[in-house]
Order: structure tokens, then sequence, then C-alpha cells
């Protein structure tokens, strides 16, 4: 039987359940649905107001816009958050300007996206990139990273992309980068969890991946409240170093552009941003889509009935495979700066 190798309080299952599911408990791997009313979801976005503020159940009351007119603040420029989508070939990207981390990236990937080009496709043709098209102020710096202790670790693998060089080549942006922990995580178990998503292509015709990193909060031993701490990394501080990341693995067994029908196979992964040793079983990691919701901020598949839905790892085995490879591939010394 499995038993933990490693005790450290960032990784334990229990201090992840206790904020999926706001169990007391600190017994490993509670795996049941959460409660219908968990922990409260991150006050935020909501802006621009799409209607100006009202009262009395909508109608605007005269006296209040008579005296005050918050909305007008607008006029001088809107604030934000602006969230820099950017379409690649292989996936898509949407940018948070205050981590300088993605919120999230989204890939397409199937049996045929994933054969090397003869001409090209190799990660040895391509470099990291700072990505202009943000503005300097909020951008991601290669220097940032540089002796940072941290990998700079593609949300959208490079390896997913090996269909064109020019795909590849875009998946170095630094736009689809996080810190990742190298050894242990980015080069070890985080890549050998990208090829299983990469395998499910045997049994899918298309599958779409949904990466991105989270905040966790951690109940601090000293006090017992729930803190969000996380490390900064460049001088000055830019790049926040997100505590997990997730994957969200959508699976179909047809790619037909206007088909509709499938059943959609479906699972969450979160991990913490550390050192996982290869015997931890992947499934140890799968928590419920609406766990990832309410700790992401964001939406799956909403449109989606839930008789559409299936469980991935019903159907498929959920597991890694160890290939010694990933390692080196990823170990790629990082250009001097
Ligand atoms: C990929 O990036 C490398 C390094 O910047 C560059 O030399 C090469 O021309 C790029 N290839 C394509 C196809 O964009």
């Amino acid at each position: 039987m499995f038993k933990p190798l490693y005790t450290a309080p960032a990784l334990t299952l229990g201090s992840l359940g206790l904020f999926f599911w706001g169990s007391g408990s600190s017994a490993p791997a509670p795996a049941p649905a959460p409660p219908a009313s968990g922990p409260p979801a991150p006050v935020g976005g909501g802006f621009p107001p799409s209607k100006p503020p009202t009262r009395n159940n909508g109608v605007t009351d005269p006296r209040t816009s008579a005296i005050v007119n918050p909305s007008d603040f607008f006029k001088y420029g809107f604030p934000g958050p602006i969230h820099d989508l950017q379409k690649r070939s292989e996936f898509v990207s949407v940018y948070d300007r205050q981590t300088r981390n993605p919120y999230y990236v989204v890939e397409h990937i199937t049996p045929e996206s994933l054969k090397k080009d003869p001409e090209g496709g190799d990660r040895k043709n391509s470099i990291f990139k700072e990505d202009e098209a943000i503005p300097e102020r909020f951008r991601a710096h290669l220097k940032d990273y540089f002796r940072s202790g941290y990998d700079r670790g593609h949300q959208a693998p490079a390896a997913d992309a090996k269909f064109s060089q020019d795909a590849m080549n875009e998946t170095f942006y630094l736009t689809n980068m996080s810190p990742q922990v190298g050894a242990g995580f980015n080069r070890d178990y985080w890549a050998h969890f990208e090829d299983f998503t990469r395998r499910l292509t045997q049994q899918y015709a298309s599958v779409r991946i949904v990466t991105g990193p989270l905040y966790l909060p951690k109940k601090d031993p000293v006090d017992g409240k729930f803190k969000v701490t996380y490390e900064v990394i460049g001088n000055p501080p830019n790049i926040a170093v997100p505590t997990h990341f997730f994957k969200l693995v959508v699976a179909e067994k047809s790619f037909k552009k206007s088909s509709g029908n499938d059943e959609l196979a479906v699972a969450a992964f979160v991990m913490p941003n550390d050192i996982i040793p290869n015997e931890v079983p992947l499934t140890s990691f799968e928590v419920p889509v609406e766990a990832l919701e309410r700790s992401s901020g964001l939406e799956f598949l909403k449109l989606v009935p839930e008789t559409k839905k299936k469980s991935l790892c019903g159907e498929f085995k959920c597991s890694i495979i160890v290939r010694e490879f990933n390692n080196n591939v990823k170990a790629l010394p990082a250009p001097k700066k």
C-alpha cells in the first residue's frame, strides 16, 4: 500500500484537503464530494459594472444619482484587470499582470498534432522570450528568473507543440511560464504528468488541457490561521511563485468540429509546487472540478450538461510512467544572461 514519503506541510494532502473540503482532519487524501457550503470564493473581479449602481431592486434611486456617480470614474480610464489573452498555434494564454504568471493556458492536442515536424519542432531551436505585448511594468523578465532557484516552467509544454518549430517557439514566451521547482517537480513528476496527458491521445482523438498556477491558503502552525504565503522572485521582486499548479483535462473520442454530441471525459488535478516522489500515485492529486473552481475562481465547462460529463480516470488509467529522458530534456541549462 502507498505510504506518504514526505511530510512537509505544503505537500500533505491533508492541508490541501483542508482547503478544498473544509475538513478539520489531517487524515490523508479525503476524497468525498465537497460540501454544499464550502469556504466562500475569493471576492474580486466583476468590473466594469455592467449597469449603473442601482438600489431598490434595480431601480436607480434618483436622490442617489443626483449626488454621486461612482461609475463616472471610468471616464478617466479603465484600471483593469486586463487579461492579455494571447492566441498561439497550440494554446491560448491568459495573463495575470499582478502575479506576472498566466491565470491559465488552454491547449489542444490530438494524435496528429503530437507528431514531430521532421524539419523542426525541436526545443533546442527555441529560446525563452519576454512577451513584448505586455506593458513593460507588468512584464515577466528573464532576469527575474536568473539565479532564482526556480525553473521557467512551461504551462503549455514545449513537447505538445512539436508539429512546428513556430508553434514550439511560441511556448517559450514568459507569458506561458511560472516559476516551478526544478529537480523533483518540473523536470520529474510534473514532466511525467504532462506525458500522461499526451498518452491520452492513444485513446482519445481530442484532448484539451487547461493548466495554471494557484496560491492556496495554508494553516499557520503558530496561530492556527489560514494564510496565503508565496515567494516573489526578481530584484525588485516581480514574479510570484505559485504554491500549487492545476490541470483540468477534457478528453473526447472524436474530434469533429461541429458534432457537439460527444461525451466529455473530465479530470482535475492539483499539485504542490514542490518535490514529489515518483511513487506518489497520480490519482492522489485528483480533485473534484468544483473544488478546483472554488480555489481558482474559474468556471469550467459550465455549458456542458452533467449527463455529458464522465470521469476520465474511470476509463483511462490515471498514472504516470517514469521516463528518465524527460529529466535530461528539461534540464538543459538556461542561457547565461
Ligand atoms: C524559433 O526561435 C529561434 C530562436 O529565437 C529562431 O532562431 C527561429 O528562427 C525560430 N523559428 C521559427 C520557425 O520561428
